[in-house]
């Protein structure tokens, strides 16, 4: 007689399905992106729009690092629906308190699998997750770091001179930015 099909799956049904809904996650704030970045650039800020297009990417490759872990785990990857990004912002220093809020809230979703990876002692997707967590705080940081610099411009106020240097600053540093693809789970 044969025996059953030996159970490869190294995922439980809840972690897949919150790695799935992670995954998703990843898409919409790459729409995010792209959809503020075709705002900045509409209103004339192309350093802005360079920076948050590039940013998009690097959500899609948080996408594709997911989609990846699942499938090396034996999971079943669902492709889904992505919700529409919000609204426009109203000016370039709401640009990026919203920026910053998305970070929050894909932040708070991430500590959620961790915990669940934790409570259901599945130390591999918890090991994955780190990668994440420390991510996070880089890119809360960095959305920080430039609401602080358009605070001193004068944040919802700000000139339109001292939104040009801004925007000029921008163009220069999103060169220096590293991209997600040249990062690994070893050297994020
Ligand atoms: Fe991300
Ligand atoms: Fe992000």
């Amino acid at each position: 007689m044969r025996t059953k099909k030996m159970n490869t799956k190294r995922l439980s049904t809840t972690i897949e399905a919150a790695l799935n809904a992670q995954m998703t996650k990843e898409a919409h704030a790459a729409q995010i992106y792209l959809s503020y970045g075709s705002w900045a650039e509409r209103q004339g800020y192309s350093g802005v729009a360079n920076f948050l297009f590039r940013h998009s990417h690097e959500e899609r490759n948080h996408m594709m690092k997911i989609l990846e872990y699942i499938l090396k785990r034996g999971g079943e990857v669902a492709v889904t629906a992505i919700p529409a990004p919000p609204e426009n912002p109203q000016n370039i220093s709401h640009c990026f308190e919203k920026v910053f809020s998305h970070e929050v809230d894909n932040t708070n979703s991430i500590y959620k699998v961790v915990k669940m990876s934790l409570d259901e002692e599945d130390w591999a997707t918890w090991n994955f997750m780190q990668w994440f967590v420390k991510e996070q705080i880089e890119e809360e940081t960095l959305a920080l770091d430039l609401l602080d610099k358009l605070k001193i411009s004068g944040g919802g106020n700000a000139k339109m001179n001292d939104l040009y240097v801004f925007d000029r600053d921008m163009a220069k540093a999103s060169g220096e930015v590293k991209s997600a693809q040249d990062v690994t789970i070893e050297n994020p």
